[in-house]
C-alpha cells in the first residue's frame, strides 16, 4: 500500500504572551487562558501561552519592569494577553511608564478600541434606558495628553515649575480617524461622533476638528457629528441612544470609558483592544479595570472583561468563529446571574469561569 502524503496541518496555532502583572490581574489572566485553552480544543486552532512575570514585584526585586531585551521577544508573539499594572507600593506614574506605555507606544498600538453594551442580566445604573447603550468608543494610544512630554524644574521650591505637554501629530490623528471612520463603517447604524475641547484647546484639538473632517470627506457613508467632551457626558447619561461609535484623545477618551463601564453595569466588565492596525507589531488586550488592591487576593474579581477581551483578541487573529462562540457563552453566563459582587452577585471568579466553560460545552 502505497503511503499516504503527510497532510499540511490547516489549524492555525497562535503564541500568545500571557501578562497578568499586578492585582487581580493575576486572577483573571489564569482565568482567561484556561477559556481560551478549552475553546481552542472545541474550534481546530492552536494556542500556546507562555506567562511573563513583568509586574510590579518584579520591579521591586530587580529594578525593571521589563527585563533586557524584553520587548524585542515579545515583538515574536501573535498577539498579547494583559491583566493589571499597579500597586500601593510603586507611585502610579512609575508602573504605568515602566510597563503598559512602553508596549503601546513602542508597538505602536495607536487604535484603542473600547465596546461598551449592558449584557443580558446585567442592570445598568440607566435603567431600561440601559439598553440603548451600544458604543466603540476609539481612544487614541499613542500620543495626546500621554506623549510623555514636560517636565519640573526648581524642584520644592516656591518658584517650582512643572509642564505637560499634549503632543498631537498630523500623522497620529490622521491615522486615528481613517480607523475609526472604517470601524464606523462596519457598524450597523455607521455613525462617528467626534470629541473635542476644541472650544478652549485651540491648537491641538482645533488640528483634531480638521483633520477629521478631511477624513470624513473619503467616507461619505458615515454619519458624523461633534460633541465637546464636556457635553458628551450628559449626552451619554440623558440620551444614551444618540451614540454610537466615539473617537477622542488619549486622555479624553480615558475618562468617558470609565463613564461607559460604569452606565453597563460595571468597571469588571468593559475590556479593551490595543491595536497596531497595521500589524507590524502584536496588539495587546486587557480588561479595563485595573489592578485592584482592595480586592486582590480575595478570589472574587469579575472575570468578564477578560473572557471579552479574549474575544476580541480571537477576532483579531481571525477566528470570528470562536470569538462570537466565546461572546455567546459569556452572555449566557449574565444572563444566568452568575454574577461576581461589582455587579451585586454572590459568585466568585471561579464559579463564573466554570459557567462560561459549562455554556461552552466544556
Ligand atoms: C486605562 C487606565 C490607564 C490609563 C491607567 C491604568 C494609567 O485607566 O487603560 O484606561 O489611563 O490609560
Ligand atoms: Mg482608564
Amino acid at each position: 500500500m502505497r503511503a499516504q502524503p503527510l497532510q499540511k496541518s490547516r489549524v492555525n496555532r497562535y503564541r500568545i504572551a500571557a501578562i497578568p502583572g499586578d492585582g487581580i490581574g493575576n486572577e483573571v489572566i489564569p482565568a482567561g487562558v484556561e477559556v481560551l485553552q478549552a475553546l481552542a480544543t472545541k474550534e481546530s486552532f492552536g494556542v500556546e501561552f507562555e506567562t511573563l512575570d513583568w509586574s510590579s514585584r518584579r520591579y521591586l526585586e530587580t529594578g525593571a519592569y521589563i527585563p533586557d531585551g524584553g520587548l524585542e521577544k515579545l515583538k515574536t508573539f501573535d498577539a498579547i494577553f494583559f491583566g493589571a499594572v499597579g500597586s500601593p507600593e510603586v507611585p502610579d506614574h512609575i508602573s504605568l511608564w515602566g510597563l503598559r506605555l512602553p508596549i503601546c507606544q513602542g508597538f505602536d498600538q495607536y487604535a484603542n478600541v473600547r465596546p461598551a453594551r449592558v449584557l443580558p442580566g446585567i442592570a445598568s445604573p440607566l435603567g431600561a434606558s440601559g439598553k440603548d447603550i451600544d458604543w466603540v468608543i476609539i481612544r487614541e494610544n499613542t500620543e495626546g495628553e500621554y506623549s510623555g512630554s514636560g517636565g519640573r524644574v526648581h524642584r520644592g521650591l516656591p518658584e517650582e515649575i512643572a509642564t505637560e505637554t499634549s503632543v498631537f501629530t498630523r500623522v497620529g490623528v490622521e491615522r486615528v480617524h481613517r480607523f475609526a471612520f472604517e470601524l464606523a463603517r462596519q457598524r450597523p447604524r455607521r455613525q462617528l461622533t467626534l470629541v473635542t475641547k476644541s472650544n478652549a484647546q485651540r491648537h491641538g484639538m482645533v488640528l483634531w476638528d480638521e483633520i477629521f473632517y478631511e477624513v470624513a470627506a473619503k467616507y461619505p457613508d458615515v454619519k458624523t457629528d461633534r460633541v465637546l467632551v464636556d457635553a458628551v457626558t450628559t449626552r451619554m447619561v440623558l440620551k444614551p441612544a444618540t451614540l454610537d461609535t466615539i473617537v477622542a484623545s488619549n486622555l479624553h477618551a480615558d475618562i468617558l470609558s470609565d463613564l461607559a463601564a460604569a452606565l453597563s453595569g460595571s468597571l469588571g466588565i468593559a475590556p479593551t483592544a490595543n491595536l497596531n492596525p497595521e500589524r507590524r507589531f502584536p496588539s495587546m488586550f486587557e480588561p479595563i479595570h485595573g489592578s485592584a488592591f482592595d480586592i486582590a487576593g480575595q478570589g472574587i474579581a469579575n472575570p468578564v472583561a477578560t473572557f471579552w477581551t479574549a474575544s476580541m483578541m480571537l477576532e483579531h487573529l481571525g477566528e470570528p468563529k470562536a470569538a462570537s462562540r466565546l461572546m455567546r457563552a459569556i452572555e449566557a453566563v449574565t444572563a444566568e446571574g452568575v454574577h461576581t459582587p461589582d455587579l451585586g452577585g454572590v459568585h466568585d471568579t471561579k464559579a463564573v469561569t466554570r459557567a462560561v466553560l459549562r455554556s461552552l460545552g466544556s
